[in-house]
């Protein structure tokens, strides 16, 4: 089942990052590493051609309360994303009856290889199984992005199948790979 995830009252902190709700001054850091070609890109999204765009999306993130922004401690700058969604596992009779979300992230390039993103999606894994006492998170990568593929393996989620998804803005079908990473008794992960 779905559950709703509200993070406007949440500030997990690790060596290196603070991930914590948007704030709107956030957006020319957001600008920054959005409007970077092959970021987004690798999450479905296109990268951002006007501030404007933006804008938009960091209100949607503020109004959604479900995404964290990814600050940098040493410079204090938003450097990325960390965002929790609907997980395919709700609509597959093996999972839902769980207490499921599915998370998904973006990385500036300039930090890329640090580590850092492990480092939060490891933060992000306690916050849901002692705030939310979610059963699973669910998580996904394009085949071709193996980055996204070593973050998902050291934080120990475990393959479960590949499927289709058609990414609008792109206009494109991907080969998606998705893994579930059990967090209670109630599942078991063979
Ligand atoms: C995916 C992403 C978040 C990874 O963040 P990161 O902080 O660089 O990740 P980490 O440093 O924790 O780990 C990256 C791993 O990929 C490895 N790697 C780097 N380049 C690689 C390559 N070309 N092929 C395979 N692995 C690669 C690194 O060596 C590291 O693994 P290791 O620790 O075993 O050596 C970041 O690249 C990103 O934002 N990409 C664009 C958006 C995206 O892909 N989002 C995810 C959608 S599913």
């Amino acid at each position: 089942m779905d559950v709703q995830i509200d993070i406007t009252k949440s500030k997990l902190e690790t060596e290196s990052l603070l991930l914590r709700p948007w704030i709107e001054s956030d957006v020319n850091d957001f600008y920054e590493y959005a409007s970077v070609e092959g970021v987004g890109e690798m999450a479905g999204w296109e990268h951002h051609d006007s501030i404007e765009v933006s804008k938009k999306i960091l209100q949607s993130f503020i109004t959604g309360k479900d995404v964290f922004a990814i600050e940098y401690k040493e410079n204090r700058k938003v450097i990325g994303s960390l965002g929790f969604h609907y997980s395919w596992a709700n609509d597959d009779p093996k999972y839902k009856d769980l207490k499921l979300k599915e998370i998904g992230y973006v990385l500036s390039k300039t930090y890329w290889g640090q580590g850092l993103m492990t480092e939060a999606v490891k933060k992000v894994i306690h916050f849901c199984s002692d705030k939310y006492t979610l059963d699973a998170l669910t998580i996904g990568h394009f085949s071709e992005n193996n980055r996204s593929k070593r973050v998902i393996e050291k934080c120990g989620f475990k393959f479960v199948k590949q499927s289709e998804h058609y990414a609008k803005q792109l206009q494109k079908t991907f080969i998606k790979m998705e893994y579930i990473l059990p967090l209670s008794s109630s599942i078991c992960s063979e």
